[in-house]
């Protein structure tokens, strides 16, 4: 579970968080959407604490910090429990795709190498990506890269998997195949915090819709609230700019 509360964090003086909460039960997939430069990726990199926020409070499972006394070992002990995959891919290029998915179980959960690969194997089958254990990321597709991703976050058994625009650097093909392996990871438990553009996926996979503009949530509520019955005015903007109008759901 993941509950944040009036986030705040502005950059040179300006406020691009102003005060954002809400929270993502276990098993849900939360999609944030909103128009570009409004916050989204920022919130993200603060609940992991990429970035720190100036004001709020963080709660994942059981470890609740506020992010203004916030001390190294509640800063570790989220960033542990957090699960990131990026919109570009990450992985390291020198690495293969089993020892991109094992690094972190021995480097950070001080797993050893038998048993790290052991995880690593299970976690990339569940992707998909059992029979490509041994090529390096620039052997396999974009959307190939994205699942050894997820896989990679899925290994360190995160409380909340947090994902900035993972399909938006692929076609409509691929970006289909990493929808479906995000739907996989839900259906685990593990609830999923989305920025997205995919208006789809997040119409057909979502079960709560985020709308952020200009750092503060406008309106949150069922695909169907969002999509179809939005109550804010700024919302029904963004959905008529985002979406064709005689969609159905
Ligand atoms: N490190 C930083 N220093 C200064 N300003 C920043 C920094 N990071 C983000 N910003 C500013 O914060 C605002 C929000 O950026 P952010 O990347 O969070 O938006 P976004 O909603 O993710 O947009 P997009 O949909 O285009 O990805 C932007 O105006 C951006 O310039
Ligand atoms: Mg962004």
């Amino acid at each position: 579970m993941l509950e944040i509360k009036d986030i705040k964090k502005a950059f040179d003086g300006k406020e691009i968080l102003k005060g954002i909460s809400f929270k993502v039960h276990d098993g849900e997939i939360a999609a944030l959407i909103g128009p570009s430069g409004t916050g989204k990726t920022t919130l993200l990199r603060c609940i992991n604490f990429l970035e720190r926020a100036d004001s709020g409070n963080i709660t994942i499972d059981d470890i609740s910090v506020d992010v203004k006394q916030a001390k190294k070992k509640d800063i570790l002990e989220i960033c542990r429990h957090s699960g990131m995959v990026f919109q570009s891919y990450n992985l390291f290029r020198n690495k293969t795709v089993l020892e991109n998915v094992a690094e972190g179980l021995i480097v950070v959960k001080k797993k050893t190498g038998k048993e790290a690969e052991e995880i690593a194997k299970r976690e990339l089958d569940k992707v998909g990506m059992l029979n490509h254990l041994s090529q390096y990321p620039s052997q396999i597709s974009g959307g190939q890269q994205q699942r050894v991703s997820i896989a990679r976050a899925m290994a360190m058994e995160p409380s909340i998997l947090l994902m900035d625009e993972p399909t938006s650097a692929l076609d409509p093909e691929l970006s289909k195949e990493v929808l479906a392996t995000i739907r996989k990871v839900a259906e685990q438990g593990v609830p999923v915090l989305i920025v997205t553009h995919e208006i789809d996926f997040a119409r057909e996979v979502s079960h709560k819709v985020i709308f952020m503009e200009n750092g503060l949530v406008v309106e949150e509520g069922t695909p169907r609230e969002i999509f179809l019955e939005p109550k804010e005015e700024r919302t029904k903007q963004f959905i008529a700019k985002i979406s064709p109008a005689d969609y159905q759901i």
